[in-house]
């Protein structure tokens, strides 16, 4: 797949603040503080319109352990769908709504909030499927349904789980479209925080020291302003780690039941924990990594479906989201590490995933940092994912 178009989604606003307490980093940057103030409205329109672009509905469906996990999850609970009504939240090309018609599912409400509903309506033609999916285009929140539905399904996951903040939608519709007692589809989420040393940014900060074995000009002096560059920015970064760039035994840091009352709020306020690992031998630690999982309901086998985004499993096309530190830190085997991390919206931004890490490494003295996601990584990655084996 070529490069897609990235559209960026603006990350300042500037009035509210940045509000890194004593960190060693992550305020405003300057250009952030320049961009004109955006309502909430605004932001969701231009986040819609993200989502009108071929590419990144190419992009989701292309990465197999998504689709597949989706698509087990929604055939293993066809009892609970056949002759059950269906709202898919965020439909996009209709796929979604698709399985859970050839589930057995009697109605579907297929609602897109992008201009892709169009293209949703084409497939569903094609599959002559317009007397049982039903798209209906516009936000959840405000679209009207002729009837409550047994059955909820969504692809709400951003990075990081909550980049996007579109779970609160999943929620709205839940509380205001969901019969009693009704199927949501993942179910739950959790959140997995793991320390890291990064082999392939190892190689990037010893770059420097191996100029004058290629060229004879030492330029080993630019190594402390390479690191500066490379990793004393505040953004989350989206890349794909494998098992052994994992320094210690990964820590589930969040569980998120998406039929617990509160969690809206929950989501608002910041989701997160303490943590405390062990570290495994030694190497260079470089921050942390976020993943995350969510799980179906088991359906009519022993085992639930869950589609992980963990480094120790396929690659997706959510890979990792990196926190690092502004600079390496030596650790060595057992050395101690731990600390509390919390995610929640950025403040000037609610489609911005923000990180806020407090952590103390072995003897060192405790440290917070404040992150947000990248500009541009909003829904596009780099590359696109493995073709993958499907869950399981
Ligand atoms: C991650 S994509 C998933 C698309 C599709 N379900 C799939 O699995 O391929 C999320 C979709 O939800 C739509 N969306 C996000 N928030 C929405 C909302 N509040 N109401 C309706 N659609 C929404 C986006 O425009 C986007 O097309």
């Amino acid at each position: 797949m070529s490069q897609p178009k990235r559209q960026k989604l603006e990350s300042g606003g500037g009035g509210e603040g940045g509000g890194a307490p004593e960190e060693e980093d992550g305020g405003q940057p300057e250009a952030a503080l320049l961009r004109p103030r955006r309502s909430r409205r605004e932001r969701d329109q231009m986040y819609y319109e993200c989502y009108s672009d071929i590419s990144v509905h190419e992009e989701m469906i292309a990465d197999r352990v998504r689709t597949d996990a989706y698509r087990l999850g929604i055939m293993r609970n066809w009892a609970a769908l056949r002759d059950k009504t269906v709202l898919d939240v965020g439909a996009g090309t209709g796929i979604l709504s698709i399985f859970c018609a050839q589930a057995g599912a009697r109605r579907v409400y297929a609602v897109e909030a992008s201009s892709i509903w169009q293209q949703a309506q084409e497939v569903v033609r094609l599959n002559r499927l317009e007397d049982r999916v039903h798209v209906l285009p516009g936000p959840v929140e405000t679209v009207e349904l002729p009837e409550q539905v047994d059955v909820i399904v969504s692809e709400w996951m951003g990075y990081g789980l909550l980049h996007e903040s579109m779970l609160s939608s999943v929620l709205h519709a839940r509380a205001k479209w969901l019969k009693e007692g009704g199927l949501l589809l993942p179910a739950s989420a959790e959140l997995f925080l793991a320390p890291i040393s990064d082999h392939t940014l190892d190689l990037r900060l010893g770059f420097w020291s191996q100029v004058k074995q290629i060229y004879g000009v030492d330029m080993s002096c630019l190594n402390s302003f390479a690191t500066r560059c490379i990793m004393g920015h505040g953004e989350i970064l989206v890349q794909d780690l494998c098992g052994e760039d994992v320094l210690a035994r990964p820590q589930c840091f969040a569980q998120l039941d998406l039929a617990r009352a509160g969690l809206e709020h929950e989501l608002e306020a910041g989701v997160g924990g303490r943590f405390r690992f062990s570290s495994y031998g030694s190497a260079p630690m470089h921050g942390f990594a976020i993943w995350f999982q969510v799980t179906f309901p088991k359906g009519d086998s022993e085992k639930p479906v869950v589609l992980s985004t963990s480094p120790f499993q396929p690659v997706t096309h959510w890979k990792q989201a990196l926190l690092y530190l502004n600079e390496p830190v030596q650790v060595e085997q057992d050395t101690d590490i731990s600390g509390e991390i919390t995610l929640l919206p950025a403040q000037d931004n609610h489609r911005l995933l923000r990180a806020q890490l407090r952590y103390k490494v072995g003897d060192q003295e405790e440290k917070t940092k404040d992150f947000t996601m990248e500009d541009g990584h909003f829904l596009f990655s780099q590359r696109p994912p493995q073709a993958a084996r499907p869950a399981s």
